[in-house]
């Protein structure tokens, strides 16, 4: 008998939604029936992004502040499974996706059920699905898999043409020689293998090994100075945001600073602090960093990793 499923996602350029879409295709073409909810918020966050308003969504995105959704409804109350597709922003779960997480109707809707994550970024998403796995926590849902798609190109480009498409709304090549920005269409297209992996357990409605299944057909590549610059990053994040919380009518002010301080944490602090821990800290560390990346790979919370 098909299952019943519902798919909810946001995407502003359509990445997500893409990615999302691609990752069914086998779940229906398996007899299963998808449901899609695109979330939609009152306010209606910009795309393209100016400078100023990108740089204003760290403080609610990073302390996890929803904001109000337009009505949504769905057909049934009851799914055999649940899809979430979803983005970070600032190293965080972006502002729409908090705000389904944190619905109590959606809650209502999500508790006890299997859910499964699917994102797409620049690279750096493990903080915002730590993020992820307690607001799921929270409702009573089962997180039983997670995928994430992300930009291949070295960290210190895609930092470029990241700002290159968010700003202009254009996926294409900055200057028409940077690489392009964002989930290659190879990668959007090829999820659909993970579906093909999904759709089995699904038919079987037991989810034991699918999330070991899914990571060793690399469906959430952890690598460690990513991991090593997001774990660090994270907790900085949080300190700006403290001091705006502090300061609220200098928040503007302190936002401007915070995009300064950004760049230069991740172009050129970044690799240094990398190079000192590649001689003096991670020898020493190898298992711990194993046991960090393998925990990031999986779909368990644990308040301290
Ligand atoms: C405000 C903002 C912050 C973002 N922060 C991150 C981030 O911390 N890490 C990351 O890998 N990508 C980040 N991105 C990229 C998004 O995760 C996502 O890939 C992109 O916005 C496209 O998603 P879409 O489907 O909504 O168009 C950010 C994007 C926006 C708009």
């Amino acid at each position: 008998m098909g299952k019943k499923i519902l798919a909810v996602y946001f995407s502003q350029s359509g990445q997500t939604e893409a990615i999302v879409k691609n990752f069914v295709r086998p779940i229906i073409a398996d007899g299963n029936e998808v449901e899609f909810l695109q979330i939609q918020t009152t306010h209606r966050f910009p795309f393209p992004w100016s400078i100023p308003v990108f740089f204003d969504t760290v403080p609610e995105s990073v302390e996890v502040i929803p904001t109000a959704l337009e009505p949504w409804q769905t057909q049934s109350g009851q799914y055999d499974l649940v899809i979430l597709g979803w983005q970070p922003w600032n190293l965080s779960p972006s502002i729409p996706f908090n705000s389904i997480l944190q619905d109590e109707r959606f809650k209502k809707l999500i508790k006890s059920k299997p859910v499964i994550t699917i994102s797409g970024c620049r690279n750096m998403w493990i903080n915002a699905q730590e993020k992820n796995k307690k607001l799921l926590n929270q409702a009573g849902a089962q997180l039983v898999g997670n995928i994430a798609l992300v930009d291949r190109h070295p960290n210190h480009l895609s930092y470029f043409t990241i700002f290159h498409w968010l700003g202009t709304g254009r996926k294409d090549r900055k200057w028409g020689i940077f690489p392009r920005p964002g989930v290659s269409e190879k990668d959007i297209a090829g999820v659909a293998r993970f579906g093909t992996i999904v759709k089995d357990y699904l038919r079987e409605n037991d989810w034991n090994g699918m999330q070991d299944d899914l990571a060793d057909n690399k469906a959430v590549p952890v690598k460690y100075s990513l991991m090593f610059i997001e774990r660090k990053a994270g907790k900085i994040f949080q300190k700006w945001v403290d001091i705006i919380r502090k300061f609220p009518h200098k928040r503007k002010s302190i936002l401007v600073a915070y995009k300064y301080y950004l760049a230069v944490a991740l172009l050129v602090a970044s690799p240094v602090i990398l190079a000192v821990d590649f001689v003096f800290i991670r020898p020493f560390n190898q298992k711990k960093i194993k046991r960090q990346m393998q925990y990031y790979k999986g779909v368990t919370y644990r308040e301290k990793i």
